[in-house]
């Protein structure tokens, strides 16, 4: 297998078999183009596409790494990060992350542990799109002149200046290229409109995120929204199913399931935070990458939210109680894969392989014994019918998961249920399905400097 599928950005309306490219705006076409541009990265070959591929629902797109590491590899070789991609679908409505003072809990932002706030450029998907370009273990470009350079000089249908007129008005250095073809070369680059780059990156971000909150990466079109709208019903098994995702199962507690007030239709996650106690995944490569990137080798724990809470002075006092919790994460999209046997990872570190073994995860937690190897995958524990210990054992939720007291039975009518949640649902006799583009450009604002707190529904 390929270690990286072509991603010409023509096969986009093929691999989402939803709407259509020349419905995008200018804007969000300049983000489309972004999207899927290997050249942003140092060696040309990675777009974020390759972490979040639309054809296996905006996640990672390699079916032998999902099966194992999860994490994926940067634009340089052997470099792997820590985490598994989440869906980057259904992602762009997630709130500014604030502390909710009535729940008295965090919401919001974007990555697993809300580390890109949305507070630089007003909106979460905005201020996490800055991150990969930069990042070392992802597309590593050594500095944001590089993108910009880049971006400036590509032959995108929607250019950036073309939105934002004095954009690429930059006076470059005469070394552009060979300073950005190595990762320790930022120091070489003498950019004098250094404003300007960073304005101009911002725009970039922008771009980006209104790409995502677009309808060709929210379509809304899975048979539960046509369910939803009321134009085809759901089996028998799939009902049951979605009554024990919202009642016995109490999956909807986090993961809400019904439309919103001017029906809009459900994202399938609160952007709240939990540490549900999922095991390590043994396979995660960051163990084994080299000291200076993880000096604690295989002791490394993922203790999400409470580690960026603890560097914040506002909210170093609330760390302590959020170690350990992750995003809760779109169930859209869980079962959308190119192909029947390709393999998808579940969670933050990618342990759960299957929708079946995460969901008696949710059932049986807490009543099965605990696996004498720590590092048990999910294949061997339910062959041995234990569950390892938690990651992180600290602020395990207890109240809503662990013990559902749910039958086989009832286990497969809830995976069977989340198949109905993939985009690009055919329906029978060909039924049309009116959009509801409500979420479209929630919290995506032009205005760079106006850090405002987008809506959520
Ligand atoms: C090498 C793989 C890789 C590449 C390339 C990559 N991502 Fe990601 N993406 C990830 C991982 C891993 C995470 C989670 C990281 C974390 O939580 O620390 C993530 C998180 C995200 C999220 C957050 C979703 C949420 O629910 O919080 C969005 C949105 C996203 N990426 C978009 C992008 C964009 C846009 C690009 C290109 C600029 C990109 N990604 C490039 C792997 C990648
Ligand atoms: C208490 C809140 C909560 C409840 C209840 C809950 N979830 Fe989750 N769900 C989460 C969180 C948080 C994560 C991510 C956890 C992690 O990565 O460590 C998650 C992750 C998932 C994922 C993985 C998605 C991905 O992209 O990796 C699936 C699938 C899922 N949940 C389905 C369910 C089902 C089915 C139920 C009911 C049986 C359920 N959830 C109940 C909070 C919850």
């Amino acid at each position: 297998m390929l270690m990286r599928m072509t991603l010409a950005s023509g096969c986009l309306l093929a691999l989402t078999g939803t709407g259509n490219a020349n419905e995008l705006s200018a804007k969000e076409q300049l983000g489309f183009s972004l999207f899927f541009d290997k050249n942003l990265s140092l060696n040309g070959n990675q777009a974020c596409a390759d972490c979040h591929l639309p054809a296996a629902g905006w996640t990672g797109h390699n079916s032998d790494i999902n099966a194992h590491g999860a994490a994926y590899e940067g634009s340089v070789i052997k470099r792997f990060s820590n985490r598994k991609p989440p869906s980057a679908a259904y992602a762009a409505a997630s709130p500014v992350l604030h502390f909710d003072k009535k729940e008295a809990i965090f919401i919001g932002g974007n990555f697993w542990d809300g580390r890109a706030t949305g507070e630089k450029l007003g909106n979460p998907a905005a201020d996490q799109a800055l991150g990969p370009f930069l990042n070392p273990l992802e597309q590593a470009l050594p500095d944001n002149s590089c993108v910009i350079h880049r971006v400036c000089n590509a032959e995108y249908p929607v250019s950036l200046d073309s939105i934002w007129t004095d954009a690429c008005d930059i006076a470059w250095p005469d070394n552009m290229q060979s300073a950005c073809a190595g990762e320790t070369s930022a120091q070489a680059l003498a950019v004098t409109d250094r404003d300007k780059v960073d304005q101009a990156y911002a725009y970039v971000g922008l771009a980006i995120a209104a790409f995502e909150a677009s309808t060709t990466v929210n379509p809304y079109t899975s048979k539960y929204d046509y369910y939803l709208a009321g134009r085809v019903k759901l089996s028998e098994e799939e009902t049951r199913g979605m009554e024990l995702f919202k009642g016995k199962a109490k999956c909807a507690a986090c993961h809400p399931m019904e439309p919103g007030v001017n029906s809009e239709p459900p994202l399938f996650t609160d952007f709240s935070f939990d540490n549900l106690g999922v095991p390590r995944n043994p396979e995660n490569p960051w163990y084994t990458m080299p000291k200076h990137f993880n000096p604690q080798g295989r002791q490394w724990v993922d203790k999400g939210l409470g580690e960026f809470l603890a560097q914040r002075d506002e909210y170093r006092q609330y760390a302590e109680e959020n170690l350990g919790k992750q995003k809760v994460p779109t169930v859209r999209n869980v079962d959308k894969r190119p192909y029947e046997t390709f393999v998808k990872a579940y969670m933050h570190n990618g342990y759960f392989k299957t929708l079946k073994g995460l969901v008696n995860f949710y059932n049986t937690r807490d009543t099965k014994p605990v696996c004498k190897n720590p590092l048990t995958t999910e294949a061997d524990a339910l062959q041995q019918q234990c569950w390892p210990p938690a990651e992180l054992t600290t602020n395990v939720n207890q109240e809503e998961l662990g013990d559902l007291q749910l039958s086989d039975a009832e286990e497969n009518a809830i995976v069977v249920f989340m198949q109905t949640l993939s985009d690009g649902y055919q329906p029978p006799n060909g039924v049309a399905l009116l959009r509801n583009t409500q979420h479209k450009s929630i919290g995506v604002t032009d205005d760079v400097n106006q850090a405002k707190h987008p809506l959520t529904h």
